[in-house]
């Protein structure tokens, strides 16, 4: 039980923070400085996703979480590199170009430029000057970025889906490792990807302790993960908290749009896949028309573009959902825990939920 306590009392030490709750960082705007500063408000972790941010997009987040909390709250950035464009689109193009026409949208090849590699040195370089107390990373080995981090002064997290991912992270010196099952929502954070987008799918019951075991450092567990039961859970597996995001899109802050959130609460736990139809690499993502579509290509042979030009490719179609508000053609991250939370609440509520019922529960549990 010492153990237990002390791992939690590390991790709260170690992000200046009084509950063990980080709310996923989640790329694609869902991840507003107003959702970040509540729930650092709210004494827990706010994260926000500096993925697919441009500089100057990043900049005003950072004022704006600034002028919202002084309390610690996080950047993420994603690793993934992306590919060189792929020469032969046709065969993508003409099936995305269906799914255009049977909802109404005119074809298009239009496709903008996949970012530059070296944008997340940039980004990480002005994140660091700000003074932006904890620095987290996905989707890739973060080398010695965590050495740069912590030499700025600020805490070094990254993301492991396997123990040997797990163990590279602490070889490099990351101050806290989030431990990613494969219930979560949004991309596999897995380092190298297999030729077919094989990856490894541990779950967080066998995941979580098993890199407790495998690091020294803090342990934050993640994937499927939406209330107090998770969280209580959690814990006892040895993490010193959690990280928790579908439960977070439907926080009132949250920039969900609400086609996006009726998906959410209607879906069941058997309606998401591990997809490589939203941006090229594995995501688990609610199914819809564009995944289905896509899914059923592949069976005739027609694979998703390398990430992340499968992204680029639908990015009218994404923003089309967006705009008409309808999830047939949306990209929608999810995890498998979604039957679990139907409500939509603020952020502090969600934590304070959090908090309360963690409390009644280990109650219970000692009588
Ligand atoms: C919509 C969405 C976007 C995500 N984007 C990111 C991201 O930008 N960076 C990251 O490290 N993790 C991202 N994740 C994964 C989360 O960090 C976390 O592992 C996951 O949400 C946990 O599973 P849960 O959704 O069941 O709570 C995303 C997850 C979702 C649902």
């Amino acid at each position: 039980m010492t153990a237990l306590a002390s791992a939690e009392s590390a991790l709260l030490r170690l992000f200046g923070i009084r509950h063990p709750v980080v709310q996923a960082p989640m790329a694609g705007g869902w991840t507003t400085p107003e959702l970040v500063a509540a729930v650092s408000n709210a004494g827990a972790l706010g994260a926000l996703a500096a993925a697919r941010l441009t500089t100057p997009q990043l900049e005003d987040a950072l004022e704006r979480v600034r002028a919202l909390t002084t309390r610690p709250f996080a950047v993420n950035f994603l690793l993934a590199a992306p590919a060189p464009p792929p020469r032969d689109t046709q065969a993508m193009d003409a099936v995305l170009d269906r799914l255009r026409a049977a909802h109404g949208l005119p074809p298009s090849v239009a496709r903008p430029a996949a970012p530059p590699a070296a944008l997340v040195d940039e980004q990480l370089g002005l994140v660091l000057a700000a003074g932006v107390p904890i620095v987290s990373f996905a989707m890739g080995d973060p080398g010695d970025r965590i050495a740069r981090v912590q030499a700025a002064g600020a805490v070094a997290v990254a993301a492991a889906t396997t123990v040997a991912e797990a163990e590279l992270l602490a070889a490099r010196g990351a101050d806290a490792v989030v431990a990613q099952g494969a219930e979560a929502g949004g991309h596999r954070g897995t380092f190298e990807v297999g030729a077919d987008g094989e990856v490894p799918l541990v779950g967080t019951m066998a995941l979580v302790p098993a890199i407790v075991d495998a690091v020294r450092v803090p342990v934050l567990a993640s994937g499927g993960i939406m209330d107090a039961r998770g969280l209580v859970a959690a814990l006892a597996l040895g993490a010193g908290g959690v990280q928790m995001g579908t439960r977070f899109l439907l926080a009132h802050e949250s920039g969900a749009y609400p086609a996006y959130r009726r998906a959410l609460i209607a879906a069941r736990e058997t309606d998401t896949a591990v997809t490589r139809a939203i941006s090229g690499r594995p995501a688990r993502a609610l199914r819809n028309a564009l995944v289905d579509a896509i899914a059923a290509a592949g069976d005739a042979g027609v694979s998703p573009l390398p990430y992340p030009h499968q992204a680029l490719a639908s990015g009218d179609l994404y923003a089309a959902a967006r705009t008409r508000d309808d999830a047939a053609l949306a990209a929608m991250l999810a995890g498998q825990g979604l039957r679990l939370a139907r409500a939509e609440q603020p952020a502090r509520a969600i934590v304070e939920e959090l908090v309360a019922e963690r409390t009644r529960i280990v109650q219970a549990l000692a009588r």
